[in-house]
C-alpha cells in the first residue's frame, strides 16, 4: 500500500492531500439509480459481483485516492436475528419483532456465516482496485438506536427510555454488538481490507454524559482489539467538535472531522500524531462551483503543514449532489499549487 493514503493513514507527508468520499458510490450516481431500478439495496450488498461492480462506479468518473466497501453499518444487525429492510423511498426498517422483551435471551448468530458475502466482495474488489480498499462497520450504540427507534429516528425517544430504565439489557445489547461487530472486522481485515472506518453517526445526538457511558467504552474496546493487526482505524463520530478529547484518547489512527467544526482549529488541538480526515461540508457541493473551489483551497492551503491529511466530506455525499460539483472538489485538489505560509 505505497500510496497516498497509505501515508496519510500513517501521518507521513504526502505530495497533495489524498481523497475520498463517504458515500462515493450511491444515489447522485445516475449509474447506480439505473441499477436500483432492477436490484434493491440489500440484492446489491448480498451479491457480491453487484456490490463489486457499485464500490467500483465512482471510479469511471473520478480518480478517487481509496475504495469504500459497498455495505451498510447495519447488516449485523441480521446476526443478533433482527430483521432489516429498506424501501424504495424511505430508509432502513428493523423488525426487533419480540426479540426485545427479552435481550438476556438474545440467540447470536456466526458473523462468517451470516454475512458470508462481505469478504467474498472484498476479495472480489482487491483484484480489481488499484487504491486501497476501506472496510467499516457501525459503532455500538449507534446500531443500538436503530435496534430501539426501528429506523432513523429524530428525537431518540426509545433509545434514552432503555438508557434510563433498562441500563443492564441496554449494556448487554451493547456488548453483544461489540463482539460481533469486531469479528466483522477481523473478517473484513482477514480478506484484505487496507483500514477501517467505525462510524458513530448519532453520537452527537446525545449528551456527553450518555455518549461516554454507552458509546465510548465499546469505541475503545473495538480499536484496542485491532490495534494486533496494524490496520488503521478511521474514526468518524458525528458531533466530534465535542467529543475530540475523548476520540484523541482512543488512539485511532484517523479522527475524521463533521462539519460542524472548523478543521484548521481542530488540527491545532488533536495531536498530531493522529490523521485528520474531513471535513467539507456536503451541502455545499449544492452551492456555486467556485464557491466550493474557494473552500476546497483553504481548506489543503491550511492543512498543508499537517502530517496525514485525507480530504473528505464531513460526511456522506447527498442524493442529488451535481456531479459537476464533485469535479470541481477533485480538479481543484490535483491542480492545487500551495503557496508558503
Ligand atoms: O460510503 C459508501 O459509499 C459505502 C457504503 C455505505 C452505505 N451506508 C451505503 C448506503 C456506508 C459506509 C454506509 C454507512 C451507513 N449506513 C451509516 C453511517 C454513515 C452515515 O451516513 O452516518 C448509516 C447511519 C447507515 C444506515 C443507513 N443506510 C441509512 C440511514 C440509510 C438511508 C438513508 C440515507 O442516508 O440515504 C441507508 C441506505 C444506504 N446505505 C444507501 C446507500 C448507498 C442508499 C440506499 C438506496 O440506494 O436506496
Amino acid at each position: 500500500m505505497d500510496n497516498l493514503i497509505s501515508k496519510a493513514l500513517r501521518c507521513q507527508k504526502t505530495s497533495r492531500p489524498p481523497i475520498w468520499f463517504m458515500r462515493q458510490a450511491g444515489r447522485y450516481l445516475p449509474e447506480y439509480l439505473a441499477l436500483k431500478e432492477k436490484y434493491s439495496f440489500l440484492e446489491l450488498c448480498r451479491n457480491p459481483e453487484l456490490a463489486t461492480k457499485v464500490t467500483l462506479m465512482p471510479f469511471e468518473r473520478y480518480s478517487f485516492d481509496a475504495a469504500i466497501l459497498f455495505a451498510d453499518i447495519l447488516l449485523i444487525l441480521e446476526t443478533l436475528g433482527f430483521d432489516l429492510r429498506f424501501g424504495q423511498d424511505h430508509g432502513p426498517l428493523i423488525d426487533t419483532k419480540d426479540l426485545l422483551d427479552q435481550p438476556f435471551e438474545l440467540q447470536v448468530q456466526s458473523v462468517k456465516e451470516k454475512l458470508y458475502y462481505i469478504p467474498k466482495t472484498i476479495q472480489q474488489l482487491k483484484k480489481e482496485l488499484t487504491v486501497p480498499l476501506l472496510g467499516f462497520c457501525g459503532a455500538p450504540f449507534t446500531l443500538t438506536t436503530y435496534i430501539f427507534e426501528g429506523r432513523t429516528s429524530k428525537d431518540f425517544k426509545v433509545t434514552r427510555s432503555w438508557m434510563q430504565t433498562r441500563f443492564n439489557e441496554m449494556h448487554h445489547l451493547l456488548k453483544l454488538l461489540t463482539e460481533q461487530t469486531i469479528e466483522y472486522l477481523l473478517m473484513q481485515i482477514h480478506a484484505g481490507v487496507d483500514a477501517v472506518q467505525i462510524f458513530d453517526s448519532w453520537a452527537g445526538h446525545f449528551s456527553f454524559a450518555e455518549w461516554n457511558t454507552f458509546s465510548y467504552p465499546y469505541l475503545r474496546q473495538i480499536v484496542d482489539a485491532l490495534c494486533p493487526t496494524k490496520v488503521p482505524v478511521i474514526l468518524f463520530a458525528k458531533g466530534s467538535s465535542a467529543l475530540y478529547e475523548e476520540l484523541a484518547s482512543l488512539k485511532p489512527q484517523v479522527i475524521s472531522l463533521d462539519s460542524s467544526s472548523d478543521l484548521l482549529k481542530m488540527a491545532k488541538r488533536i495531536p498530531s500524531d493522529i490523521a485528520l480526515q474531513g471535513n467539507l461540508d456536503p451541502h455545499l457541493l449544492f452551492a456555486p462551483l467556485n464557491q466550493i473551489e474557494q473552500e476546497v483551497k483553504r481548506l489543503i492551503q491550511g492543512m498543508q503543514n499537517r502530517k496525514g491529511y485525507i480530504f473528505n466530506l464531513g460526511h456522506g455525499l447527498l442524493p442529488q449532489t451535481p456531479l459537476d460539483a464533485v469535479h470541481c472538489v477533485l480538479d481543484t485538489l490535483h491542480s492545487f499549487e500551495p503557496q508558503p505560509c
